[in-house]
């Protein structure tokens, strides 16, 4: 019998195994640029009410707690710009990659439909689509796409790899025309609170989706914006009917967030201090790699915003990986984010200020 896993494109980040291997033998240790994980510590607001729910001896609810439902609903409110978030707009997830790769499969997709994504995305949105036995389609530009079986649109602002930002009038034109032709849009939102050079809005701003949430969902993680990677903190929020259906199957089959979990995420979206603090790290360390990188010959596209660069030395990206690593340095090459993307590679801004001070030095000289 062929396994699921057969349907899964190969595991790529195996790849960079001689590479990690070669820059870790730098005298000067290896920097890590390769995985977009946190390293910061998580802030001291999250973990005391982590602790402080530590004795949840019973069952979590699906849809969390009352106090988390809030939480979510003034911060879509507050953050996004969103108006009259009600709780049947918000569903709390465990971790976003997991809904990525899951929510085709829950929303009863399969054979004969059709999930679209960027061209350059995170890999997840094909595994979900393959996952479920759908047909993965690839996109430049979402409104060109044949509508036909068409059931799933993920819109990714800030993108991983690319940093691109979409403008309100891209993200306007996509939420009408998926309107029209009946498409489910789904807007993975985890950098937004990453933007340098942009402003990234959400789809659900009324400027975008005209203040109703028909047809329109956002989803968020607590891991970069909180440093919560570890947690696995995230939420759904928008069309009620499409999450009314999620939060009836997950009730079935589990999928609860950790009760401490949920404490958490209620402190860490009451708490703008913590994610200024962590944008100021991540602006430094951008601005230094970005200078650095520049100077050795390389060429920045797009990153206005996210947790990467998105680098070239107009060769191809393993050719520039094996280059990094002759430093010291690994990043991960840009054909994992698709065929579009050889010959870039994705610096991220995850490591330390001492290994992004030694990784500017070595390529300084
Ligand atoms: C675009 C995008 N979506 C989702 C995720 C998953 O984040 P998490 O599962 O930690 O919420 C990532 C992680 O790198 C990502 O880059």
């Amino acid at each position: 019998m062929p396994g699921v896993s057969d349907r899964l494109p190969v595991f790529p980040w195996d790849r960079l195994d001689p590479y990690r291997a070669s820059a870790g033998a730098h005298p000067g240790g290896l920097v890590d640029l390769s995985v977009g994980t946190p390293v910061d510590p998580v802030p001291e607001v999250i973990r005391a009410a982590l602790t402080a729910a530590a004795d949840s001896p019973g069952y979590p609810t699906v849809w969390g707690t009352p106090a988390l439902r809030e939480a979510i609903a003034g911060w879509v409110e507050r953050r996004l710009g969103a108006r009259g978030v009600e709780h049947r707009h918000v569903l709390p997830v465990v971790g976003s990659k997991e809904l990525v790769a899951w929510l085709p499969t829950q929303l009863g997709l399969g054979p004969g439909d059709r999930v679209a994504f960027p061209r350059l995305a995170y890999p997840t949105y094909e595994v979900g689509a393959r996952l479920a036995g759908a047909e993965p389609v690839v996109y430049d530009e979402p409104t060109a796409l044949d509508p036909a079986g068409l059931r799933l649109l993920w819109l990714n602002s800030p993108s991983n790899p690319t940093g691109r930002v979409l403008s309100p009038a891209e993200l306007r034109a996509t939420v009408a025309w998926a309107r029209e032709h009946g498409v489910l849009v789904v807007s993975d939102e985890c950098y937004l609170e990453l933007g340098w050079e942009a402003d990234p809005v959400s789809v659900l701003h009324p400027d975008i989706c005209g203040g109703s949430f028909e047809g329109v969902v956002a989803v968020h993680s607590l891991s970069k914006r909180s440093n919560l990677a570890g947690y696995r903190a995230a939420f759904a929020a928008g069309d009620a009917a499409v999450l009314g259906e999620l939060l009836a199957i997950r009730k079935h089959g589990g999928m609860m967030v950790p009760a401490p979990v949920q404490a958490a995420t209620v402190a860490a979206l009451g708490d703008d201090a913590h994610v200024a603090g962590q944008r100021a790290r991540y602006q430094a360390r951008r601005s230094a790699l970005r200078t650095a990188l520049t100077g050795a010959g390389f060429r920045i596209e797009h990153s206005e915003a996210s947790l990467y660069l998105w680098a070239t030395r107009d060769e191809p990206c393993w050719d520039t990986v094996a280059y990094l690593a002759g430093l010291g340095i690994l990043v991960a090459p840009g054909d994992f984010y698709g065929p579009a993307g050889e010959r870039f590679v994705r610096v991220a801004l995850t490591a330390t200020d001492e290994r992004v001070a030694a990784a500017v030095e070595r390529l300084r000289s």
